[in-house]
Order: C-alpha cells, then sequence, then structure tokens
C-alpha cells in the first residue's frame, strides 16, 4: 500500500479542523509498521483512511494495483473484505459465541466456501495459541486470550494487510509481548503486512518501520 499527500479535515460548526496534513508512507509486504503520536494527532485517522472505512479529503491511496482512495464505497467494500483484516483495542467478538465460533462467522461474512470453515478455524486458532480454548466464550478467556481470538478472526479470510487501532492499550505488559510475538509469527506465516497504531515505547521497539505524527505529517 502507498499513500501519497493525504489529508483530511473535518467540519464542524462552521470550522474546519485539519487532521492529515500530507501524509506519505509505503506498506511494503511483511512488514510490521507502527503508527504513534500524541493523543488526538490523527492516527486513528489514518488508519481508517488506509482501511477505507473513511476517505482522504486529499491525495491518493494505492492498494494491490488499485486507486484504493478514489473507488467508490460499493468497490472498497469489496477489496476490503478480501484483502484487510481489522483489530481494535476493544476486542470486538461476539459474547455469546464461543472463540471457534467468532473466527468461523468471519469466514461466513468472507463468503468463504463452507467446506474449508473447520480446518482454517483451527489452524488460525493454533496460530494465535489457543488450541486449548477454542470452546470458550469471550467471558471464560483473559483480555489476552480475547485479542488473541480478534486476531485469529481478522487472518481467518487471508488478508495481506492487517490494521490495528492500539491492540494491546487494554493489556498487561506480558500480555502485550504475547501479541507482539503472535504478530511477528504470522507476519511470516500467513505473509501479511501489519499497521498498527500504539503509545508502549517497549513495543515500539519491535517494529520494522515507525512513523511519528505530529502536527498531522509524519516527522
Ligand atoms: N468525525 C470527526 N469529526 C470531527 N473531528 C474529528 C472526527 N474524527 C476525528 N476528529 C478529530 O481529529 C483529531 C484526530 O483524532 P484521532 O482519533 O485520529 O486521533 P488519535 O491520534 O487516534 O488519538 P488517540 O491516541 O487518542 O487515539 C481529533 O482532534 C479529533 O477530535
Ligand atoms: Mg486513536
Amino acid at each position: 500500500m502507498s499513500v501519497h499527500q493525504v489529508e483530511r479535515t473535518f467540519q464542524s460548526g462552521g470550522n474546519a479542523i485539519h487532521v492529515l496534513k500530507g501524509i506519505e508512507m509505503e506498506l511494503l509486504p511483511k512488514k510490521l509498521v507502527m503508527l504513534k503520536g500524541r493523543s488526538g494527532s490523527g492516527k486513528t485517522t489514518l488508519l481508517n483512511c488506509l482501511g477505507g472505512l473513511d476517505t482522504p479529503s486529499k491525495g491518493e491511496i494505492q492498494f494491490d494495483g488499485s486507486p484504493f482512495s478514489s473507488l467508490n464505497d460499493d468497490e472498497r467494500t469489496v477489496i476490503r473484505r478480501k484483502n484487510m483484516g481489522f483489530i481494535f483495542q476493544a476486542f470486538a467478538l461476539m459474547p455469546l459465541l464461543s472463540a471457534w465460533e467468532n473466527v468461523e462467522l468471519s469466514l461466513r461474512m468472507a463468503g468463504v466456501s463452507r467446506s474449508e470453515w473447520k480446518e482454517r478455524v483451527t489452524e488460525c486458532l493454533e496460530l494465535v495459541g489457543l488450541e486449548k480454548r477454542m470452546h470458550h466464550r469471550p467471558f471464560e478467556l483473559s483480555g489476552g486470550e480475547q485479542q488473541r481470538v480478534a486476531i485469529a478472526k481478522a487472518i481467518a479470510h487471508k488478508p495481506i494487510l492487517l490494521l490495528a487501532d492500539e491492540p494491546t492499550a487494554e493489556l498487561d505488559t506480558g500480555m502485550a509481548a504475547q501479541i507482539m510475538a503472535v504478530f511477528q509469527n504470522i507476519i511470516q506465516t500467513e505473509e501479511v503486512t501489519i499497521c498498527m497504531t500504539t503509545h508502549d515505547p517497549t513495543i515500539l521497539e519491535v517494529a520494522d518501520h515507525v512513523y511519528e505524527m505530529v502536527d498531522g505529517k509524519f516527522c
């Protein structure tokens, strides 16, 4: 994915708020890329644009050979469903479904054929080290385990880009380190690129590349 001169301006009560002011970035295959910057600097805004949940006011985002940011909503949704995965700070699991069923749901929604579900769900839960917790529901799992289910869910349909907004913010240091080990593992085994935001200096150390947002740009 490449990001060229991306700007995002919000209108609020007659005022224009310039949040992104000319972002340049490159996400290369199989890299762990992190975004840092003070609260309100625009990290989530950028991540939303990368994922096509929002569109830039100006500039271009290219993804997998297509002019992602200038496609219409339907075209962008197709690409997002097929090639992207999302992980949020608060795990976004369905509370009444087991770990297994949560991952299966994501394959169902991605339109993967039913015959492939069983093998892929098992594979993904093993990848994140939850083979012994497959049939637990979220409330029976620790925070770190829930986040690992969320990762299994996000990678199940084999995206090439994983976007994660502060995926370790709710976790203690030990669990956060486990999540980072899982990320490093799936970059190799699933050949995915990960772009995540974090405030945690110890986590920033494991990045292949860190972009720092200052006043709407990378410094
Ligand atoms: N839909 C919106 N309308 C108006 N302003 C918005 C909107 N979304 C975000 N903003 C503003 O854009 C700025 C950047 O917000 P953003 O959520 O991207 O920051 P962030 O870097 O992710 O912060 P944090 O570290 O706290 O998560 C903030 O000042 C926010 O108020
Ligand atoms: Mg944010």
